[in-house]
């Protein structure tokens, strides 16, 4: 379950961000697990019984990670820590779909992700009809920038998808 916690599109100049980012080349391209690594079996076996495939073997899953200090101000998540009432924060990153692309169902695999429970995402650009981001059961459309939402785990599943015209963007932190 996700709940709402506000907006901080007036706190935080999310066009700026993304003018930023934009051009720049992402930390990594995912997935990037091949289907063999055992950590992802769980992930693997639902993707191929339903024909996903990574973009890297001619399929449409495919996403870009952008990481703060090297591609944005880590001031920028000062701020959303502040905004979003976070006591700390382990992990920030913000999500890239190109249009024609998805990420079909998976939960992430961070390491510590038990250390701080507190994952909260939000939907950083101006809505584009063809973004969908499902989480839980949840499904998330038309999202104003600056919209927020804490999961209740952040081991949730989720899945989002593009068939807009433009990227799709998410901050993601925990
Ligand atoms: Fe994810």
């Amino acid at each position: 379950m996700i709940n709402y916690v506000g907006n901080c599109a007036s706190l935080i100049d999310w066009n700026a961000v993304i003018l930023e980012i934009e051009n720049q080349t992402p930390r990594y391209i995912g997935p990037r697990q091949g289907w063999d690594d055992p950590k992802v079996a769980h992930i693997a076996d639902l993707w191929k019984k339903h024909g996903y495939k990574p973009a890297f073997e001619g399929g449409t899953a495919e996403w870009s990670i952008y990481s703060p200090g090297d591609h944005f101000d880590i001031a920028v998540v000062d701020k959303f820590v502040e905004f979003a009432g976070m006591k700390g924060w382990s992990c920030a990153w913000i999500s890239k779909i190109r249009p024609g692309y998805c990420a079909p169902w998976h939960v992430d695999l961070q390491t510590d992700v038990r250390a701080i429970p507190d994952r909260i995402h939000c939907h950083i650009d101006t809505p584009d009809p063809g973004h969908l981001l499902i989480v839980d059961e949840q499904q998330l459309i038309n999202q104003a920038q600056g919209e927020t939402y804490r999961w209740s785990d952040p081991e949730l599943w989720h899945a989002a998808s593009n068939v807009g015209k433009k990227p799709a963007y998410l901050f993601n932190i925990y």
